[in-house]
């Protein structure tokens, strides 16, 4: 997959080890997030995050991405293709840099990679949002996602699990 066609805005690439202390620098600043979805990150989290994959999916099917503005990261993303089904792209996680937010980058992201998803034929998009972080639940369903009434519960939060079909 070529993962430049997410966005016609910005410049995607595949992060790697290399890049951890960058992506830190994006996530650490914001703390309310972490509030929600203890503990808090470390560069050491981003990497177990970047070799994270959910059952029975490869490395192949994930993409742990930067957006960049220029040389400014300003969103990362992890994406697997395919999961929960072949029809399906999967969220794990997605943030854009505190400097940036409320000014509508999030959304465009969002809406340019469902635009993208819907052009291979791809027929839902699905992720999780912590339970009562009124920032995130605002943000999915502003964006067309809606609970899916899935929940699981993690050990310090309740997950929603939310869905926007294309
Ligand atoms: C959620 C997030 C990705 C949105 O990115 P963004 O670039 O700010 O997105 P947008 O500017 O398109 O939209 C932000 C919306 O959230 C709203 N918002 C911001 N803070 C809020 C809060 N505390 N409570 C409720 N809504 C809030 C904004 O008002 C805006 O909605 P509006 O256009 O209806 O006013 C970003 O805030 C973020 O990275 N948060 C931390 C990580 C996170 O929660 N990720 C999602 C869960 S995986």
């Amino acid at each position: 997959m070529d993962v430049s066609l997410f966005s016609n805005q910005y410049l995607i690439r595949k992060m790697c080890t290399d890049d951890v202390a960058e992506v830190y620098k994006l996530c650490y600043k914001d703390s309310l997030y972490y509030q929600y979805c203890p503990p808090f990150v470390s560069e050491q989290s981003i990497m177990d995050d970047m070799n994270a994959l959910p059952p029975n999916k490869e490395m192949c099917d994930k993409y742990y991405l930067g957006f960049y503005d220029g040389n400014k990261l300003i969103a990362v993303m992890d994406f697997i293709m395919a999961y929960p089904e072949e029809s399906t792209g999967f969220i794990g996680f997605f943030m854009t840099d505190v400097s940036i937010q409320n000014t509508g980058i999030g959304s465009k992201i969002i809406n340019d990679l469902c635009a993208y998803l819907s052009r291979i034929e791809m027929a839902n998009v699905r992720l999780g949002w912590v339970k009562g972080n009124p920032q995130a639940e605002h943000f999915w369903h502003k964006n067309g996602f809606r609970e899916t009434g899935v929940s699981y519960d993690a050990e310090n939060y309740t997950v929603i699990v939310g869905q926007r079909s294309l």
